[in-house]
């Protein structure tokens, strides 16, 4: 039980928004077309000419009661239909931007899909272009820094994802990563083992989506056939201490995001969220806010909605900013940077 003198009051609330909004942090799970609101939606509609199958924002708001992955999956490759434009993209990136500049992060590592845009009709330049223009902007008007990663939907054959790769040859300088989402269950990583190897021989880093809803054997497969550099999600790897152990040992990252895991039936209350049980295994865990326009929060409030839910100490929090540079694609000079920035900045708070 909770005694009145442990309970923060609304001022302690209001001081660990503040702690976590100055925390040097980074995002290392956000899918670009995850961050469309309803709003920008309508506008992007109305620019382009696309009819949406909704009546006003309020109804797409309302549509927003997912039982699982592929409920939310469903409606968030609807919304991205009405993206048609390099000015779009650019735009859609503007946007986040602007609200995890305002949420304290540093750096950020943002998946896009091109499949869900290529397949519309759309060349790859399209997204790509206006994204990498939008990650300028954000460098130099917001001075939050961040990469590109290219995801592969695993719903599609690994023949399409090979297309993909092919499409992407013009911009691989400026793609940090291959990634692999969409429909977990039944699409184990295996099934992309050559074109991640093809992707590993052209110098790109590699994550895979793992043990969100699928089990621990494909979190396995993620490390061993894909060999990744990076595992998002992870939730299910709890459930094998050989597998907690291996992730251990080897410092691997998870990109864990709570709000997601929250909307998606991941977990069925905030406060049952493992986050704090993983950081007591010494698991390398991050928070991410994964889809924020579907799930109800950007990056700040996924922290602070989990730090409130599991009680996360300063110690905490400060380790999972550390863990989020520390598992970032920056160099180790620019990781080190980020690094003394938090111990400067948890040395004033404290
Ligand atoms: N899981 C799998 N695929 C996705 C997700 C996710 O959380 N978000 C966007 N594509
Ligand atoms: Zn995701």
């Amino acid at each position: 039980m909770t005694t009145a003198a442990c309970r923060p009051d609304s001022r302690g609330m209001d001081n660990l928004a503040e702690f976590i909004r100055g925390l040097p942090k980074a995002e290392l799970h956000l899918h670009i077309e995850g961050s469309l609101e309803p709003e920008q939606m309508f506008e992007f509609a109305r620019r382009n000419r696309v009819s949406l199958p909704f009546a006003s924002v309020e109804a797409v708001r309302e549509a927003y009661a997912f039982s699982n992955l592929q409920d939310f999956l469903d409606i968030y490759y609807q919304g991205a239909g009405v993206l048609r434009t390099e000015q779009d993209f650019h735009d859609l990136a503007m946007a986040y931007f602007r609200r995890v500049a305002a949420d304290g992060a540093r750096h950020v590592e943002l998946f896009f899909d091109p499949q869900t845009h290529t397949d519309r009709g759309l060349p790859f330049s399209v997204a790509a272009g206006g994204l990498l223009s939008g990650m300028a902007e954000a460098e130099q008007t917001l001075g939050v820094t961040s990469k590109l990663i290219l995801c592969f939907l695993r719903h599609l054959p690994e023949e399409a994802a090979f297309a993909t790769l092919k499409a992407a040859e013009p911009y691989l300088d400026r793609i940090v990563a291959v990634g692999l989402d969409s429909s977990e269950v039944g699409h184990p990583p295996s099934k992309f083992a050559r074109v991640f190897k093809a992707a590993r021989e052209r110098g790109l880093k590699l994550v895979a989506h793992a043990g969100e809803e699928g089990p621990p054997a494909y979190v396995w497969e993620a490390l061993d056939v894909l060999q990744v550099d990076r595992i998002d999600h992870g939730n299910r790897a709890l459930e094998d201490p050989a597998l907690v152990k291996r992730l251990t040992a080897e410092g691997m990252t998870l990109t864990v995001c709570p709000l997601s895991n929250l909307k998606l039936c991941v977990v069925d209350d905030l406060r049952a969220h493992p986050l704090k049980h993983m950081l007591a295994l010494g698991l390398r865990a991050t928070v991410n806010s994964d889809d924020p326009a579907y799930f109800g929060g950007y990056l700040a409030k996924n922290w602070f909605a989990t730090a409130v839910a599991l009680g996360l100490t300063r110690e905490e929090l400060a380790t999972l900013a550390r863990n989020s540079f520390t598992g970032s694609f920056l160099t180790p000079t620019e990781t080190q940077a980020h690094l003394a920035a938090i111990d400067a900045y948890v040395v004033t708070e404290s």
